[in-house]
C-alpha cells in the first residue's frame, strides 16, 4: 500500500500542532509517556517502559507509515512545537476497506484543556478528507473514563464490549468499541 504522507501544513489549531516525532523527542517522550495513568491504560507490558522503547517506537512507526499502515504523530504545543503534550496515530489503516482506528495519550500536565479532543478531530477529520475513510474506531478499556469521554465529545458512538480483547498486563483485557463514520465528526 502506498505510504502515508504527512500532512502539509501539518495539523495544528490553538490548542495543538500535530508533527512527525523527532529523535530529539525520545526524552520527552520517555517521561511523558512513563507517567503512571499512560503506563496503565497505554502500556501493555508489564515491564516499565525505557529510552529502548521509546527508540523502537519511532522506527516501528516509520515503518507502518511508509507501508501505508498508520500515521503516528507528536502532539505538541502550538506556541513552542519543541514542547509534546503526548502522542497519537491513526493505525490499522487499510485503503481498500476504508476503515482506521485512532489512539492518543497526553503528558499529564496537558490534560484537562481539550488537547486529547482537538487531536483526535483533526486526525479524524483529516483522515476522512484525506485518506477517505469511511469508518474510525477508537477502542480503550472498559474502566477508562477519560478517554470514553474524548471519544463522546468527538461524536463517536459506543458500539460495545469486544471480550477478552488484548493481551494486556500479562493477562487479557476487554476494550470498548467505539466508531465514528464520515459527517459525525463534533
Ligand atoms: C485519555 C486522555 C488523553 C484524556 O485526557 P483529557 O485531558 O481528559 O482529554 P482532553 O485533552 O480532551 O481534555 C478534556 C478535558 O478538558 C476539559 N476542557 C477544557 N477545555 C477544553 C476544550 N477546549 N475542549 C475540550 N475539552 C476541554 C474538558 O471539560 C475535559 O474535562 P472532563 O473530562 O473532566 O470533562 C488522558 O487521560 C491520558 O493520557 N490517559 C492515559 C493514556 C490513555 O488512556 N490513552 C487512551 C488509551 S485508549
Amino acid at each position: 500500500m502506498a505510504e502515508l504522507q504527512y500532512p502539509m501544513p501539518p495539523l495544528a489549531d490553538t490548542v495543538v500542532l500535530l508533527r512527525p516525532w523527532r529523535t530529539e523527542d525520545v526524552p520527552g517522550k520517555l517521561m511523558a509517556f512513563g507517567d503512571p495513568l499512560v503506563q496503565q491504560f497505554a502500556w501493555s507490558r508489564t515491564t516499565a517502559y525505557t529510552e529502548a522503547d521509546a527508540r523502537d517506537y519511532f522506527v516501528e512507526q516509520e515503518t507502518a507509515r511508509r507501508a501505508g499502515h498508520a500515521l503516528t504523530v507528536a502532539v505538541a504545543d502550538p506556541r513552542d512545537e519543541a514542547t509534546i503534550l503526548g502522542g497519537a496515530s491513526l493505525y490499522d489503516v487499510d485503503r481498500e476497506t476504508e476503515r482506521a482506528g485512532i489512539g492518543y495519550w497526553l503528558a499529564p500536565e496537558a490534560r484537562g484543556r481539550g488537547a486529547a479532543t482537538h487531536t483526535v478531530r483533526l486526525l479524524a477529520g483529516w483522515a476522512f478528507s484525506a485518506l477517505g475513510m469511511k469508518r474510525i474506531t477508537l477502542t480503550c478499556g472498559p474502566d477508562n473514563d477519560a478517554s470514553q469521554r474524548v471519544a463522546g465529545r468527538c461524536g463517536f458512538v459506543r458500539e460495545g464490549v469486544l471480550r477478552s480483547d488484548v493481551v494486556f498486563k500479562g493477562g487479557r483485557r476487554d476494550s470498548v468499541v467505539f466508531s465514528l463514520l464520515p459527517g459525525e465528526l463534533r
